[in-house]
């Protein structure tokens, strides 16, 4: 039951989405920890109850909807609730949300996390809508799942018009955050115990051309730089890259920094170049492939994952072979791909005429899916007998007797050892499926002291 009001209110909170709503949702936590809000375990058991939504495919708008449901039957029971929806989802429905959903109390957009404290400490809870595009989330303070890890957002929206993507309408324009503000607060992340961030962005490498007021545009390498520097990171990641922004500076930046992983995430989105202009990708096949060529030559053991789409208005046959024919010169380590279904707003959505049938789509992405497996398995083999630095970062999902960690090449391994988590161990790889490696930990030596 919900609590009365001299005793300590509680929230339930439910992430969909990308990596980039998991860090607003640890700012959301943080906020509501700073305002004396506690972590209710289920959402039955909570005074405010919250979605931070995505709206980026209709999988993710389905699930949400069943769960939302449930709230609706909590509000019932309980009027004095207070159900929230923050995200994207909301934002896209932002003119109907009240009109469709009447108990939701408080919506908000991606660009409005900080109003929800605003909006939970005044005076009236009747229904408020937030959805303009102002401030990071990132300034917020932030509650880590795990300490050791961290998300550092470096800037917010997008400035690119892929015809299929909600994004742009959803979280607005592109604004990078201050060059000198990001180093700030990696230091002060280092000092609280974080030894592996990831940079943040929905374009990262278009990072710092908008910024002027600390004497002119930055670059995404000069970020990594200043972030290497900072003592105590030991591994930085980032995601995810645009192909048409991916620079040499940037590829050498993972040959020459210490902590910079050697994974990079490139999204392909089409192996046809007539696709990718219909996509307003602005890149096509060949200098996707040359931008591979070029990461390849730096840094010859990099593990590359990517996104792709299947399915796409006007996608032939012939499209889709090359597609499977990209994948196959590549040889990703990992992939998400995904069947097209039309956004809400977009210019493909309007492409009805070209769809392409459904069983056909499932058709392709079967296909697909075979090639990047196989290309997995074969990539993961390579570890197989080499020892490599893994992060620990729990007790194994299938075995708790074993930990979880993941390497550097960001696979997850399944290992036998002593380590703590937060601790980097030395893991000898045994054996390799597609997904996972698994082996055990050499003590004779401990990675990172
Ligand atoms: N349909 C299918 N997949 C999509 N993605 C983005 N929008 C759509 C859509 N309308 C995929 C892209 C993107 C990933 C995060 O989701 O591959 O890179
Ligand atoms: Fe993230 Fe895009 Fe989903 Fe928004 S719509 S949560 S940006 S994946």
């Amino acid at each position: 039951m919900p609590s009365s009001p001299d005793i300590q209110k509680s929230f339930h909170l439910t992430t969909f989405g990308c990596q980039m709503n998991e860090h607003d949702s640890e700012r959301m936590k943080g906020m509501l920890h700073s305002l004396g809000y506690s972590e209710a375990p289920e959402r039955e058991q909570a005074d405010l109850i919250l979605f931070n939504t995505c709206s980026i495919r209709e999988t993710a708008d389905s699930r949400f909807v069943a769960h939302l449901g449930q709230a609706k039957r909590l509000k019932r029971e309980d009027p004095e609730r207070v159900i929230g929806v923050g995200g994207c989802w909301a934002q896209s429905v932002k003119d109907e949300v009240f009109e469709r959903f009447p108990f939701v109390d408080v919506a908000f957009g991606p660009g409005q996390v900080h109003k929800l404290a605003e909006f939970l400490t005044s005076d009236s809870l009747s229904a408020q809508g937030y959805f303009e595009f102002e401030g990071f989330t990132g300034s917020l303070p932030a509650h880590r799942e795990r300490p050791f890890q961290g998300w550092l957002q470096i800037s917010v929206g997008c400035n690119c018009r892929c015809s299929y993507c909600i994004v742009p309408s959803t979280r607005g324009r592109e604004v990078s955050r201050p060059f000198a503000d990001l180093v700030a607060e990696a230091r002060s992340m280092a000092a609280d115990g974080v030894k592996e961030i990831t940079l943040l962005g929905q374009n990262v490498n278009s990072y710092g051309r908008d910024l002027r007021a600390e004497g002119g545009p930055r670059s995404f390498a000069e970020l990594l730089r200043a972030v290497d520097e900072v003592e105590g990171i030991e591994r930085i990641r980032y995601t995810s890259p645009h192909p048409k922004d991916m620079r040499e500076d940037v590829i050498r930046a993972h040959a020459e920094l210490p902590s910079l992983c050697e994974h990079i995430h490139l999204p392909l989105q089409s192996g046809s170049s007539r696709i990718l202009k219909a996509m307003r990708r602005t890149y096509d096949r060949e200098r996707y492939l040359d931008r591979v060529a070029l990461i390849r030559e730096h840094v010859p053991d990099v593990a590359l994952s990517t996104d792709i789409i299947v399915g796409f208005p006007g996608e032939t046959e012939a499209d889709f072979q090359e597609t499977l024919e990209v994948a196959e010169q590549v040889g990703y380590d990992s992939a998400f791909t995904f069947i097209f279904s039309p956004r809400r707003g977009t210019e493909a959505a309007e492409m009805t005429a070209e769809a392409v049938p459904h069983p056909e789509k499932v058709r392709r992405l079967e296909a697909l899916v075979q090639v990047i497996q196989r290309h997995a398995q074969e990539r993961a083999a390579r570890f197989v007998g080499r020892t490599v630095e893994v992060l620990v970062e729990g007790p194994s999902r299938t075995d708790p007797e074993k930990l979880r960690g993941r390497t550097r090449h960001n696979k997850v391994v399944n290992f036998a050892g002593l380590a703590a988590p937060g601790e980097m161990a030395l893991v000898e790889i045994a054996s390799a499926t597609s997904q996972t490696l698994a082996g055990e930990e050499t003590l004779l030596a401990r990675a990172g002291g």
